[in-house]
């Protein structure tokens, strides 16, 4: 086990280091920069992780509190997800369906209102199920959170979007989670601008380089894109890579904007400092790729991975055989790197 070498960066000294759980890969921190700063650009177009302090991305919505969104959000019912962990672990209703009829999934859609929704926070216990909500932002929020959303700041989204030839924003996450609430690490397949509203989150990043470090679920699997690894209970016998994983770190605030990168791996939990925590991100479409330089980069060699995998089971048709296929590939042909076959 390694210790963590640095404490993470600082957005204000208001959540406690006491809260920061030790996990055990080593881990640097995020650099803070404010946008102007060239070294911020830099970093965007490099696709590293920065967290932007004075971005005023989402300045109107930084009185979303809980009174404000019940008043507010308008009288549909929004999706929540209830865990009986902590944990809140993403998966895929249409892969259930399709592949995985057996699957057991580790937390429930429980949709409600908003109000009922922080009725249930504010009655929470232990012992009850943990509640996340996580609704896009469309076109059944009411007016009021209409006008907040058209006064983000989208003159400087839009010159993010054009500087760094991204495609169409696709959507907006609004997150509202209670203290202690983990989504586990995993990837996503698309561009994120993450913006801290409400309260504090602790956001561990791992490099694309990490897609065989921390054994992603196979591609047809409702967990598709997430680790299979549990941070609170790592198998180093299963996963023998895992003494290679190498993070970097920090915890956003109000005001904040975490640039995750397409590909990075995340794990994000809510700090207690208030109680529950407020999101929203911005998830854009990666841009075309103009010119491919070889060896591939690690996120393409990962897009290719999950590509032949959608191909064999395209081809095979039932994922039962996938494994079987994949091993006779790989087994005495490709095992142990350039002494065996001369390819490397
Ligand atoms: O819990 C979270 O805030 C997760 C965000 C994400 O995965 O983008
Ligand atoms: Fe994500």
């Amino acid at each position: 086990m390694s210790e963590r070498t640095d404490s993470v960066s600082l957005p204000r000294k208001l959540w406690n280091e006491n809260h920061i759980k030790k996990y055990f890969f080593p881990s640097e921190p995020i650099p803070r920069l404010p946008c102007s700063d060239p070294m911020a650009q830099e970093l965007i177009s490099q696709e590293k992780p920065v967290v932007l302090t004075d971005t005023h991305l989402c300045d109107s919505a930084l009185k979303w509190d809980l009174e404000y969104l019940s008043e507010n959000m308008g009288s549909e019912k929004y999706m929540v997800y209830a865990s009986k962990s902590s944990r809140f672990k993403y998966w895929d209703q249409a892969k259930v369906k399709l592949h995985c009829q057996d699957f057991v999934p580790p937390t429930q859609r429980v949709d409600m209102t908003f109000p009922d929704f922080v009725t249930k926070l504010r009655d929470w216990k232990p012992g009850d199920d943990r509640l996340y909500l996580q609704q896009g932002l469309n076109n059944t929020v009411g007016h009021a959170i209409v006008v907040d959303f058209l006064q983000f700041n989208w003159q400087w989204l839009n010159i993010q979007q054009k500087k760094n030839n991204w495609g169409p924003l696709t959507s907006n996450l609004l997150l509202v989670g209670m203290e202690g609430n983990t989504t586990p690490v995993h990837y996503d397949e698309q561009q994120n601008f993450f913006a801290q509203l409400v309260g504090y989150k602790r956001c561990i990043l791992f490099s694309p380089d990490h897609y065989d470090k921390l054994y992603p679920h196979p591609v047809f699997h409702p967990h598709d894109r997430q680790s299979q690894v549990d941070f609170d209970n790592p198998d180093f016998e299963r996963f023998s890579r895992l003494n290679e994983v190498r993070a970097v770190e920090a915890v956003v605030g109000p005001m904040d904007v975490l640039y995750i990168p397409m590909y990075w791996w995340h794990h994000i939990e809510s700090l207690p400092e208030l109680g529950h925590t407020i999101s929203v991100n911005f998830w854009y479409k990666g841009g075309p790729t103009e010119k491919i330089d070889y060896p591939l980069a690690p996120r393409q060699k990962l897009a290719v991975l999950r590509n032949v995998e959608k191909m064999l089971l395209d081809a095979l048709k039932d994922p039962a055989e996938l494994g079987h296929l994949l091993r006779a590939l790989v087994i005495g042909r490709y095992m142990d790197t350039e002494q065996d076959t001369g390819t490397g």
